[in-house]
């Protein structure tokens, strides 16, 4: 049993299963005794609710950096409002995306500079870092299929688009593998738990 607090984030690109995936593993920590807070960006409460409206329905032109920033400032505020205080008070803290969705989506994807979005994101961070990160892999004809016909405003970016964004979730993992574990999604839902809970219980002994 840990008695300090762990920040472990869950990424990969729509439609991926990494939030059945999140509320599974906090299931499983709860019985396990540990105090475990489950959260997202964008948009965990407050002004990150507004943040994400925007993001997700503002339906006017939104430019690469402008969506960068605010990702960014919705993660600033989250870190130093929800994640840290957690955190310092021993808890287990769930992140559904969290500072790789930026390098993946905005990086990778819309093209916006990697080293520049690294830097921003260690600005808005401090020195937090997630002890573990989950990326669950999955190819993008599944994924949009899962997400449908309704789609929001990054979910309508297209298939090239989320191809780019897959590469660079695997290319992360690739760099940090000792913070990254990649997980493929093309399994049960069990299993794809079974393979998270072997890997945490190698992590958190
Ligand atoms: P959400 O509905 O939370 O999607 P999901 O359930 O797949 O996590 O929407 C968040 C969207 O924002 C998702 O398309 C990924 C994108 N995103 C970025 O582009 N950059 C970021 O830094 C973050 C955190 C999310």
């Amino acid at each position: 049993m840990i008695n300090r607090g762990l920040f472990i984030t869950f990424e990969g690109v729509d439609g991926c299963g990494k939030t059945t995936q999140m509320d599974l593993l906090a299931k499983y920590l709860q019985t396990q005794g540990y105090e475990v807070v489950i959260t997202r960006e964008p948009g965990a409460k407050g002004l990150g609710e507004k943040i994400r409206e925007i993001l997700l329905h503002y339906d006017g032109e939104v430019s690469s950096k402008a969506e960068s920033f605010l990702f960014l400032a919705d993660r600033a505020q989250h870190i130093d409002k929800i994640v840290n205080p957690a955190i310092e008070n021993g808890k287990i803290v769930l992140c559904d995306r969290h500072t790789d969705s930026t390098i993946a989506y905005q990086g990778y994807g819309r093209g916006v500079n990697i080293d520049k979005l690294r830097m921003l994101n260690n600005l808005a961070t401090g020195d937090r870092k997630p002890d573990i990160t989950f990326v669950f892999d999955i190819d993008i004809e599944t994924s949009m299929s899962r997400v449908g016909q309704e789609k929001d405003r990054m979910e309508s970016s297209g298939v090239e688009f989320f191809n780019n964004v897959r590469k660079g979730f695997l290319e992360i993992a690739k760099q940090e593998p000792e913070r990254v574990k990649v997980i493929s999604s093309d399994k049960s839902i069990d299993e794809i738990h079974r393979e998270v809970l072997e890997y945490i219980q190698t992590k958190i002994k």
